[in-house]
């Protein structure tokens, strides 16, 4: 059987996941039904392996064309400690957008030496957290960063300087950062402005830029006129070009690996910007994405005007569907059958909590494992509590061995912030 036959296509689960002799699915060597007995659905399963083997691609990719890149790990897509950790140990730095990022990054083991700290609302927190920590770059994303870093700094802070460099990245409007409108980074013509300004304060000192123009980037000319822009400015030593390289999410995808990637932005930035930078990417989807499946129960099967097979997760733990329309791939696994065509939906109560529309799967019946890949960004990370749905655990697969890296949360866990409010008197 090729594996077109079959009903789950293995090129976009994890790198080496295969079928055991019985047809069951294998992910860094656990049988995912063996993992679901221990672990429950829903579930969010990572292979460890094939993660670390990822980060270090990535790393190799970058510093074997230029010896000074660091690669930054957006910890936005994936902000588990076991995660960002397993990044550090490979040679990753870890881009954070937020004090909460900053210490789930510390508590993973990373070194703020090799953290940037972005966003475009940070607050006195947020700036202070980085500081304190003396994380390698403060990104000043507006002139209230230049006020807040020049108040709560009491030794000069290194920062980069956010800019719009003006392309209009063909992604998803929401995950399009880079255009003059964006609410992140300076436009074009304000930043020498802000440029003048960041040097008037001693508590600043200014080393480089930092753009990012999107999300899910498929065409890698787009990064090489980020870069021509970026030359049009004055020149620095240090370059953070963000992260958006794509991923492929169905069958019908193709993306740029990650060594063609390297070799077109680094040529682009030895053209433009010269040998001797410090340059940084900021990778999350491109390197988590493929790494991580979800595992879900089929809770029901309801055949009307149309077949609706839900499973016990939903929007709940991937908003990819609702938000940006993603398509996924979803098949029932450790099954052969007919192929029905179907609407896989999640419990939650919304009609847009649709996982896939029209789909193929093997005779979806009641109590089915189904296995979403390609899930290993931003679903982790955008999970919510929507109709009080506890937040599935994180499972590290790696050579047969299954680790818990986030437990599922439990009705204590929700209950634990509430308060009951008195009736008054
Ligand atoms: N650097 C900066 C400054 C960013 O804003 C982002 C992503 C990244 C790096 C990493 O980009 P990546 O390599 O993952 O494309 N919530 C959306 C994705 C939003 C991305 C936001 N910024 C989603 O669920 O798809």
């Amino acid at each position: 059987m090729s594996t077109q036959d079959l009903p789950l296509d293995l090129s976009l689960y994890p790198e080496g996941t295969s079928l055991d002799p019985d047809g069951r699915l294998v992910v860094g060597g656990c049988v995912v039904a063996d993992l679901v007995e221990q672990f429950g659905t829903p579930a969010y399963i990572i292979d460890e392996g094939a993660l670390r083997s990822r980060a270090r691609a990535y790393v190799d990719a970058f510093t074997s064309r230029h010896a000074s890149s660091l690669v930054l790990f957006a910890s936005k897509s994936f902000p588990s400690a076991a995660v960002i950790g397993v990044m550090a140990q490979e040679g990753c730095g870890v881009d954070v957008a937020a004090a909460g990022e900053l210490m789930i990054a510390r508590a993973g083991g990373a070194d703020p030496a090799r953290m940037v700290l972005h966003g475009n609302a940070k607050t006195d927190l947020d700036l202070q957290t980085a500081i304190d920590a003396k994380v390698r770059y403060v990104v000043v994303d507006n002139l209230d960063d230049v006020d807040r870093i020049a108040r709560l700094a009491s030794s000069p802070v290194p920062v980069l300087l956010r800019v719009s460099p003006g392309i209009d990245a063909s992604t998803h409007d929401a995950m399009m950062t880079g255009h003059d409108a964006s609410k992140f980074g300076i436009p074009s013509r304000q930043i020498s402005e802000v440029v003048a300004r960041i040097r008037r304060e001693p508590m600043l000192d200014l080393r480089g830029l930092h753009a990012h123009i999107g999300s899910q980037i498929l065409d890698l000319e787009q990064f090489e006129a980020e870069v021509a822009a970026l030359a049009k400015l004055e020149h620095f030593e240090v370059y953070d070009l963000g992260g958006g390289l794509g991923v492929r999410y169905v069958h019908t995808d193709n993306a740029p690996t990650v060594e063609e990637y390297a070799d077109r932005l680094v040529a682009a930035v030895h053209r433009h910007l010269g040998n001797d930078i410090e340059l940084m990417v900021e990778p999350g989807r491109s390197m988590v994405a493929r790494n991580g499946i979800t595992v879900y129960r089929v809770v029901t099967v309801k055949s009307g005007a149309r077949m609706h097979v839900a499973v016990d997760g939903g929007m709940g733990d991937n908003l990819e569907v609702s938000l940006y329309g993603q398509p996924f791939e979803p098949s029932v696994i450790d099954k052969q059958g007919p192929m029905v065509t179907c609407d896989v939906v999640g419990r939650h109560c919304e009609s847009g909590d649709t996982l896939v529309k029209d789909f193929d799967l093997v005779d979806p019946a009641v109590g089915d494992l189904l296995a979403v890949p390609v899930t290993g960004a931003y679903c982790f990370t955008m999970s919510n509590n929507y109709n009080a749905a506890r937040r599935p655990p994180v499972v590290f697969c790696r050579d047969g061995v299954a680790r818990l890296a986030v437990r599922r949360e439990t009705f204590e866990d929700l209950m634990s912030r509430e308060q009951l409010i008195e009736r008054p008197a």
